[in-house]
């Protein structure tokens, strides 16, 4: 008896070494909803950190992967936003309603502060997990990433949709999760019921796209990635929902604040909660407690939007400064930052 018990015991082991192993999953995801229960994870494997995280889509759940850059010049309002969809449209405020949920969205702001916006929709799409990270196409919609240990790169040839070239990100802070680093056994909800992994919380990127066929749209930046996932309608559990990310000197930086569950506290001049009749707000004032390294203190300050007005969801950049004090001298620090804030209770 006890013989066996010890057999299993190695099986197990050996399970889990095969598990972590960085082994290459394939997945597909449809263009069209299933009528069925959608199978969801939310807590971590010791790998698979920006692998899909919800199968296959419901009419009721959605997994996204989202990037973007923003310029680190504060006179340049260059940002670049890219975010692959597999979700019915009810999930994202600013998705046209459509049967097809596999869809790409790039959206672009000029060094002037111009925007444009383009969306290409898939033949469904492929995701392979490689360890922590992910290659994924949109099929036939032209866009599509590759990843390696050191950074991604999104590549686009979608002409139709009026946009070709590449954005690059050369990985340089750590991946994780909400609460805690990329390993196995941490919690994935940031809010009730959504789900989110940061495989890039910071990056060196490099934006070279061609708009409209000849309008260069050409910067280097700091560059960020994420997921999120849900096995609810959006919006069901989160009241209000911030989110944000910057690099402030030498700090990378990336805040949330949904509705009821708080990781820093930061307001200002504004009405807080947000409700959908709220105004946006000029700026935020984040304090944040580093433990025995001092305190950071920073204002952060809208440039520009990034969306056009529509009351639920608003997206900007700013520009950032800050102080690290209570360490054994203050630093004086400054930055650019990219955030965003969804109101969805009146
Ligand atoms: C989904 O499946 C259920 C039971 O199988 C059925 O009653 C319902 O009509 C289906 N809904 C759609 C939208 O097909
Ligand atoms: C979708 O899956 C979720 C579980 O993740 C389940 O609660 C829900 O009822 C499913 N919806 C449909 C339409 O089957
Ligand atoms: C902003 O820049 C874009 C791209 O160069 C250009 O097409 C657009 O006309 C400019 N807008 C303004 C208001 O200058
Ligand atoms: C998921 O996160 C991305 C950025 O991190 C954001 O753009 C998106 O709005 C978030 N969605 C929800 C429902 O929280
Ligand atoms: C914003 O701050 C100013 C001055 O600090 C104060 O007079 C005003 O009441 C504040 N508004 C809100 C809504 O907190
Ligand atoms: C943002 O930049 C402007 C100048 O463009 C400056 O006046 C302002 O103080 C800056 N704000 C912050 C919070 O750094």
């Amino acid at each position: 008896m006890s013989r066996r018990i010890i057999l299993l015991g190695i099986l197990y082991q050996a399970f889990f070494a095969f598990a972590s192993r960085r082994v290459e999953q394939s997945f597909y995801i449809p263009s069209t909803l299933k009528n069925r229960t959608s199978y969801t994870v939310f807590e971590s494997l010791a790998s698979g950190l920006d692998g899909p995280k919800v199968q296959p889509i419901n009419a009721t759940t959605f997994d996204w992967w989202y990037f973007d850059v923003v310029s680190t010049n504060p006179a340049d309002l260059s940002t670049a936003v890219v975010t692959f969809f597999s979700t019915p449209p009810g999930a994202f405020p600013l998705l046209t309603p459509s049967t097809d949920i596999t869809v790409a969205v790039l959206w672009i702001s000029f060094s002037n502060g111009t925007l444009w916006s383009t969306a290409s929709y898939a033949d469904g799409a492929t995701v392979k997990v490689n360890g922590d990270y992910t290659d994924g196409t949109w099929d036939d919609s032209g866009l599509s990433w590759t990843s390696t240990e050191s950074g991604y790169l999104i590549e686009i040839d979608a002409p139709d949709a009026g946009v070709t070239g590449t954005i690059s990100f050369r990985t340089v802070a750590p991946s994780h999760y909400p609460c805690g680093p990329a390993e196995a056994g941490q919690n994935l909800e940031l809010g009730p019921h959504i789900g989110w992994a940061n495989a890039i919380s910071d990056a060196d990127s490099t934006v070279d796209l061609r708009i409209d066929g000849d309008t260069p749209v050409a910067f280097k930046g700091t560059g960020y990635h994420d997921k999120n996932w849900s096995d609810v309608v959006s919006g069901t559990h989160i009241a209000s929902w911030y989110w944000g990310r910057g690099r402030l000197g030498p700090y990378s930086l990336v805040w949330w604040d949904v509705l009821s569950r708080t990781g820093v506290e930061f307001q200002r001049n504004s009405t807080y909660p947000p409700v959908l009749s709220t105004g946006n707000p000029s700026g935020y004032h984040v304090d944040l407690d580093l433990g025995g390294n001092g305190k950071l203190e920073l204002d952060l300050t809208v440039l520009a939007p990034l969306i056009a007005l529509n009351p639920e969801y608003a997206r900007f950049v700013g520009n950032m400064s800050g102080s690290i004090t209570g360490g054994r001298k203050t630093e004086r620090l400054i930055g650019m930052a990219l955030f965003e804030r969804f109101k969805l209770t009146e």
